[in-house]
């Protein structure tokens, strides 16, 4: 080959061979493909939930019979105790992490005349606390990785805003600046902190919403159609590779080309 011609690397087989990521809510829905596809790349999984042992159960058997390597970790991620029993857990299995994904998360919808205080509670303690409980209890790892990812799954309603959902598109909207701040934080050690804001997504969240209410909101997706889990976990899988080194502190949005 002469000198002014470069080789050109194929590309890696399994990018994520080395990695370990804790998936929170990978029991079913986006979180569940996220792990799947983590695994398909090579990395061992740990794969959160806070009741369907069953489900998490048969995610971790998929993986293992497709020759990769998973554990189920039990816990609720809004209780800060349960969060640090699953640090140990997850040590114990598979040592420390490099990528966690803060994908779990609730909704509990009623227009803000009617919402509760609980109601509002409820979901910041998930979707906001249950973020910063996850991040604080894996931070030392991320922080100490060669390849540390944070990745956090909010929405294009924090974006957006949504009726019926001031509760919900606080916590998500909390979750940008959070990335933000982490990623600044998490830059003196080469660790990156980015932020995937799905739109509307055939998962059972989505199912919960009343069909003419789904009807209204497909009006405003350019594409035409909701998400499926699979639009969604090609971005993790590209920030938590190599390929995403240089890039932190972002939130992309996976929206069908919805407005904000
Ligand atoms: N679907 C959408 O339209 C959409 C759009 C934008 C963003 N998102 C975001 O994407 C993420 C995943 O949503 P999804 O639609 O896949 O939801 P989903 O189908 O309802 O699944 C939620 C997952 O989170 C887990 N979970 C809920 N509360 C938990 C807790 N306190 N501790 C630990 N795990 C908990 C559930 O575990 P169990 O099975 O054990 O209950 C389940 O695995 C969420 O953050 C959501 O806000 C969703």
């Amino acid at each position: 080959m002469s000198e002014s011609i470069q080789r050109l690397e194929p590309l890696e087989r399994k990018p994520l061979t080395d990695r370990t990521c804790l998936v929170t809510g990978s029991s079913r829905g986006i979180g569940r493909e996220i792990a799947f596809e983590l695994a398909r790349c090579g990395a061992d999984v740990a794969v959160n939930y806070r009741s369907a042992e069953q489900r998490a159960q048969e995610v971790t058997e998929t993986i293992e019979a497709n020759g990769e390597t998973a554990v189920p970790v039990q816990a609720d991620i809004a209780d800060p105790d349960q969060v640090q029993r699953m640090v140990e857990e997850v040590h114990d299995e598979l040592g420390e992490i490099d990528v966690l994904v803060n994908n779990a998360g609730i909704t509990v919808d009623r227009t803000f005349e009617n919402m509760t205080y609980e109601d509002w509670q409820t979901v910041i303690d998930v979707n906001l606390n249950g973020t910063f409980n996850c991040t604080n209890a894996f931070y030392e790892d991320i922080k100490s990785s060669e390849h540390g990812r944070l990745i956090n799954i909010s929405s294009v309603v924090g974006q957006q805003g949504n009726y019926g959902q001031a509760n919900y598109a606080t916590s998500k909207g909390g979750l940008f600046a959070f990335t933000r701040t982490l990623a600044l934080e998490l830059a003196s050690h080469d660790s990156t902190a980015n932020c995937i804001a799905p739109g509307f997504t055939e998962t059972d969240m989505l199912e919960k919403v009343p069909d003419r209410v789904q009807e209204k909101i497909r009006e405003d997706i350019p594409l035409d159609r909701f998400a499926e889990p699979e639009d969604i976990v090609g971005m993790v899988r590209f920030l938590a590779s190599d390929h995403a080194d240089y890039m932190t502190g972002q939130v992309i949005g996976i929206n069908g080309g919805m407005e904000w």
